[in-house]
């Protein structure tokens, strides 16, 4: 067999484990055979690809570029993922899709020198024979535009993952009409390129995706940065499979497909759960106008310390714990595993309400429990508690803020109005853990913490949880 013939062998079967890494993903029991199949379906398509060059004309200064590059690629990679913590995995997410698109714009680049560039070079007089200079041209300027809107776009979701800018929404004016003229503007270019593929038409889509990407991502707020890590997770994925028919890669393709596609069915999946329209968020929050400053007295708010709380809970009959983001900073999961024993030791009855978005990534906070090991039967889903706080004695809000804002059901100009949020205020008592009375991600300030029946516990939650558990 050829090496060719071997290689496109070894694609094939590259696919197919992609393909079960992500039905293996999909389950919690199954997702480490899942990640399993994934590394080895990149580690032959990675050495059938390397095979592939130096079966064809790779010099030996080309191999040893090759070579350097994955060995300090792959070294990165190692030490990255070896040091990330949890909490920061959407921001190194965010940052790998903008070298997707990077690389997309780079292939771009690379097809129009070598072909448009030249139009008296092999490549494209091999192009032109088949009357296919056409095609690559519209390839070259597709996978050029949706690799740079995916490069400054996860650039922009890293800085305001990573809290290195602002993550209120940029409303500019006229911000869906800048949006809808750049994609016009990009059509118009794609079918002059076509016709007359000059340099400048290729800066000029360049220059004008670099901006749309910014402007897209930048124009959504906080509260839904979620939904926006997988769309540019899914635009990644399109970049990825514009480079592949550039380079005539089918696995790149499909690979690319299988990303792309399955991305934009998780956004889709997640704005249904946050209540918001899947066509605003991928237009760069498409009608979400500025709300007006938040300047509005709630009032004082009430302090509580641990021994009181530790007190109240040793009476409650029932107490349910929304945990967010802070449970994560904090690390206080094992000491609320603790707790939990000990309460229900005591015949309470304890339960936790995850919220889809709680924390930041998918399941972050079921990953937290359950490594603590809290029962899963006690670890309800959102739509399944939001009816029982009205029966309870106390709330805990382990490091939670944006999740249980009463503003997003009882204010239409609040930036999270309409995101379904849990209903702790319902309660008879409700403590919230938290070090100060900063907003929380979606910098909206959370009237929450101003009610009768709410208590703030301030202290890094988990210093407070062990008081707690030294009290009773
Ligand atoms: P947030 O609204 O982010 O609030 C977390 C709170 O934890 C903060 O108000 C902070 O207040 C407190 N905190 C931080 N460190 C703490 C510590 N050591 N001890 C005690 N408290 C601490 O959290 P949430 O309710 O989980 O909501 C998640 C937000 O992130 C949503 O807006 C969501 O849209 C967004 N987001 C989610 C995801 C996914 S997929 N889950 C991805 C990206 C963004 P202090 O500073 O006063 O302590």
């Amino acid at each position: 067999m050829t090496i060719e013939k071997a290689s496109q062998a070894a694609y094939l079967v590259a696919a197919l484990l992609f393909i079960l890494a992500l039905a293996g993903l999909s389950r919690h029991e199954s997702a480490r055979l899942g990640n399993t199949f994934g590394i080895g379906g990149m580690a032959l398509a990675l050495i059938a690809t390397v095979a592939l060059a130096i079966d064809g004309d790779l010099s030996g200064t080309g191999l040893a570029l090759l070579l350097v590059a994955t060995a300090v690629g792959a070294a990165i990679g190692l030490y990255r993922a070896g040091k990330v913590e949890m909490t920061g995995m959407p921001e190194l997410i965010a940052l790998l899709h903008s070298f997707v698109g990077l690389a997309a714009v780079l292939v771009g680049w690379n097809g129009y020198l070598h072909v448009e560039a030249d139009p008296g070079g092999a490549e494209a007089a091999a192009l032109a024979s088949q009357d296919l200079l056409g095609i690559h041209s519209a390839e070259v300027f597709i996978g050029v535009f949706i690799g740079a809107v995916t490069f400054t776009g996860s650039v922009v979701a890293f800085l305001k993952l990573s809290a290195r800018i602002n993550s209120r929404p940029l409303v500019l004016p006229g911000k869906n009409l800048l949006n809808l003229g750049a994609l016009a503007v990009f059509v118009l270019l794609t079918v002059w390129f076509v016709i007359d593929p000059h340099l400048w038409l290729l800066i000029a889509v360049t220059v004008v995706a670099l901006a749309l990407g910014w402007h897209l991502v930048a124009s959504i707020g906080g509260g839904d940065m979620p939904v926006v890590v997988s769309m540019l997770n899914s635009y990644s994925g399109w970049a990825a499979a514009a480079s592949g028919f550039l380079l005539s890669n089918d696995l790149l393709i499909v690979t690319g497909a299988l990303v792309g596609s399955s991305g934009a069915y998780l956004s889709y999946i997640m704005c249904k759960a946050m209540n918001r329209s899947f066509l605003s968020v991928i237009a760069g929050g498409f009608g979400i106008e500025a709300g007006p400053s938040d300047d509005t007295d709630y009032g004082e708010h009430r302090e509580i310390q641990a021994d009181a709380v530790a007190k109240l809970l040793s009476t409650a009959q029932s107490v349910i714990i929304t945990p967010g983001y802070g449970m994560a900073v904090a690390q206080a999961q094992y000491g609320v595993a603790e707790l939990t024993r000990k309460l229900r030791d005591k015949g309470v009855d304890v339960k936790f309400g995850i919220h889809p978005v709680a924390g930041r990534l998918p399941g972050h906070m079921n990953v937290l429990l359950a490594e603590a090991k809290v029962p899963y039967d006690v670890v309800l889903e959102m739509d399944e508690i939001n009816d029982d706080f009205a029966r309870t004695s106390v709330v805990l809000v382990i490091g939670a803020n944006d999740t249980v804002n009463p503003a997003a059901t009882d204010d239409p100009s609040s930036p999270i109005a309409g995101m379904p949020v849990l209903k702790v205020w319902e309660a008879a008592e409700v403590i919230i853990f938290k070090r100060s009375m900063a907003s929380g991600y979606a910098g909206v300030q959370n009237p929450l913490f101003f009610r009768e029946n709410s208590a703030m516990l301030f202290g890094d939650a988990k210093e407070r949880v062990n008081d707690i558990l030294r009290s009773f």
